[in-house]
């Protein structure tokens, strides 16, 4: 008997990555399923893959950044079951570009799914939440909602962003009493994808190169993160690092909170795509 046996779950981007990983071990938990992404042929694969027929799973094409759309599929949920156990927030996209080559228009694209995306969730789903007696919202933000690099400054202003929402409203939950455990989790990378399928102002990246380069900074499968996050959440944790990556950069950040650009350099040269600016050249060396 798991944790999750025969509660219910909701969990938004479910049809790859971090996501699936997700649903697929709550399915084999027994966990019934609420699961949304605006793919649906991923949503489709991620629902044909499991293997335990005896939990229920709904599925819905949601798009997170329509605020609306997001509260119509909470009433749907909320018609199957008035109380919900645990919401994952892990729908995300990311976007590389440097600040001046970053349309408003893509600015404001991740911003939607990112930031108002999580917004979105905990505003349709927090009253689902509160019927139950423990309950659990996991925000998922990033090691990038820790430190800053160049050519992710909306990925970074966007997860910096649910960290600060999520720590606010965890109090206000903690100040009511309430019964919902809120976990912000910081993955490094993870072996998902998410670069494949990323904006780049870079006209010579393809899905491919981006895949490449990404994979030489991925240290953790999806399904390690989908585990630790599970586990995260059952034990009431507020904060999760996930990797080695995350744990080093964490501590990098507390003990150099404005020279770690220069230690990580190296890490984030090799990183860029786009080698006509170097953001990071005219640094010069400073106290932490
Ligand atoms: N992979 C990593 O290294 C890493 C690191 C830190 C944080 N994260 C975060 O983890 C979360 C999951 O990402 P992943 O790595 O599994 O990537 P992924 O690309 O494999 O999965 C993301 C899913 O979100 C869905 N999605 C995108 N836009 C959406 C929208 N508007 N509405 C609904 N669904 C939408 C996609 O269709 C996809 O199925 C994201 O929030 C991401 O920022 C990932």
């Amino acid at each position: 008997m798991n944790y999750f046996t025969g509660k219910h779950a909701a969990i938004t981007g479910a049809g790859s990555g971090i996501g699936r990983a997700l649903a697929q071990q709550l399915n084999n938990a027994g966990c019934h399923l609420h699961l949304s992404d605006i793919d649906r042929d991923g949503l489709a694969d991620t629902v044909n893959s499991f293997t335990n027929t005896d939990a229920t799973a709904y599925s819905t094409i949601v798009d997170v950044s329509d605020a609306g759309a997001v509260a119509r599929w909470a009433q749907a949920v909320n018609e199957v079951t008035p109380t919900l156990h645990l919401l994952v927030n892990n729908a995300g996209v990311d976007l590389m570009a440097s600040v001046v080559d970053t349309t408003l228009d893509d600015f404001h694209w991740l911003m939607n799914i990112n930031f108002w995306g999580v917004v979105h969730g905990c505003q349709s789903f927090i009253p689902a939440l509160e019927k139950a007696e423990r309950s659990h919202l996991v925000n998922i933000s990033s090691v990038f909602g820790l430190i800053a690099v160049p050519h992710q400054s909306a990925y970074n202003a966007a997860k910096f962003a649910v960290r600060g929402f999520s720590e606010s409203l965890r109090q206000e939950l903690d100040l009511q009493g309430s019964p919902v455990k809120l976990c912000c989790v910081h993955p490094g990378g993870i072996d998902t994808n998410i670069a494949r399928r990323a904006r780049n102002v870079d006209p010579n990246a393809t899905p491919e190169s981006q895949q490449e380069m990404f994979a030489q900074h991925v240290r953790t499968s999806a399904e390690d993160a989908a585990r630790k996050i599970l586990r995260a959440a059952e034990k009431g944790q507020r904060r999760l690092l996930i990797g080695s990556d995350a744990r080093v950069v964490d501590w990098i950040v507390r003990l150099f909170p404005t020279a770690y650009a220069r230690l990580f350099r190296k890490a984030t040269e090799s990183a860029l795509t786009d080698t006509r600016s170097d953001p990071l050249s005219d640094e010069q060396p400073s106290s932490s």
